[in-house]
């Protein structure tokens, strides 16, 4: 086509898509470019607006590395991560929600009851729960991969001053599904602000915080893979959480205990002093 012009230039596109195309990769293609085609009309999109959006994606694949994903942290606040998680979230089990950038792979185990708080003097939150399936029954075998901030407001990774591990651990459920472990309440803390992402927030009037959450990834043999995070139910922030991870049934409150209450079978039984805080939390899988 030689006369292309701003009303068949979707068309156009369209005609220029090859016949031995994937048809997945055709559908996906032609909805996406059919809607920036209808943006771009919409919104009667300038150069210089054209120009400050390729300035964006330009500067976030320079500051991007192994540990920086600017991309995913782009589409986290435009609410695209969410929503691709939200849609292909199969019901009947616990909400799923982002899994954010700084979850680390091989953490170590963590035994039941463990303690994921270390040398950190901090108030104890006690967490712990059943993983089940969508009957109740509890579900052994099951690998809890749990992570979270440091009483800093850092993870591990943002963190030269802790061990690459530190408030990660991984739990194996036995008979009784059972997870537990004692570890720092997690705090609310801002997404990395200083790229282009945080410019874009800014400019919108948009603030870069989370409400605080502990990060968990529940996998077992004949279920669908569950990666979640659960949030504190007094947190300010939960109602503008930045990356729109919240859903009605990941807010637990914490309850304070007096300290005579803490229970045996913790690597803290015995040792603790002070009023500490309980999270009781039971997570539900999907079979696959
Ligand atoms: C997080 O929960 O750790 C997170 C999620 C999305 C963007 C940044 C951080
Ligand atoms: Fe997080």
């Amino acid at each position: 086509m030689r006369d292309v012009n701003k009303d068949n230039i979707t068309d156009v596109f369209m005609s220029y898509l090859g016949p031995e195309m994937n048809p997945r990769l055709r559908e996906v293609m032609a909805s996406l470019v059919r809607h920036l085609h209808d943006f771009t009309k919409d919104v009667k999109l300038t150069h210089e607006e054209w120009e400050a959006g390729i300035d964006i994606l330009e500067r976030a694949g320079k500051i991007s590395d192994e540990n920086r994903h600017e991309f995913v942290l782009l589409s986290d606040v435009l609410g695209l991560s969410s929503l691709v998680d939200m849609i292909n979230h199969k019901p009947g089990g616990t909400s799923s929600s982002v899994l954010g950038p700084f979850h680390i792979s091989g953490a170590p185990s963590l035994e039941i009851g463990g303690d994921l708080k270390g040398d950190f003097e901090n108030q104890i939150l006690l967490a712990q729960g059943i993983i089940k399936n969508q009957t109740g029954d509890p579900i052994t075998g099951a690998s809890v991969d749990i992570w979270q901030t440091a009483p800093n407001g850092l993870y591990s990774s943002q963190d030269s001053n802790q061990d690459i591990y530190s408030f990660h651990g991984i739990q194996t459920t036995g008979e009784d599904g059972r997870y537990a472990f004692t570890t720092a309440p997690p705090i609310e803390y801002t997404v990395p602000s200083d790229g282009p992402v945080g410019d874009l927030l800014d400019a919108c009037g948009r603030h870069p915080w989370r409400p605080s959450h502990l990060h968990f990834i529940v996998k077992a043999e004949g279920y669908r893979t569950l990666v979640t995070e659960i949030f504190s139910a007094d947190d300010s922030y939960l109602d503008e959480d930045t990356v729109f991870g919240v859903r009605e049934d990941l807010v637990i409150k914490y309850q304070e205990m007096p300290a005579e209450h803490f229970p045996e079978g913790f690597a803290l039984s015995g040792t603790v002093k002070k009023n500490y805080l309980k999270a009781d939390f039971d997570l539900t899988l999907v079979r696959l």
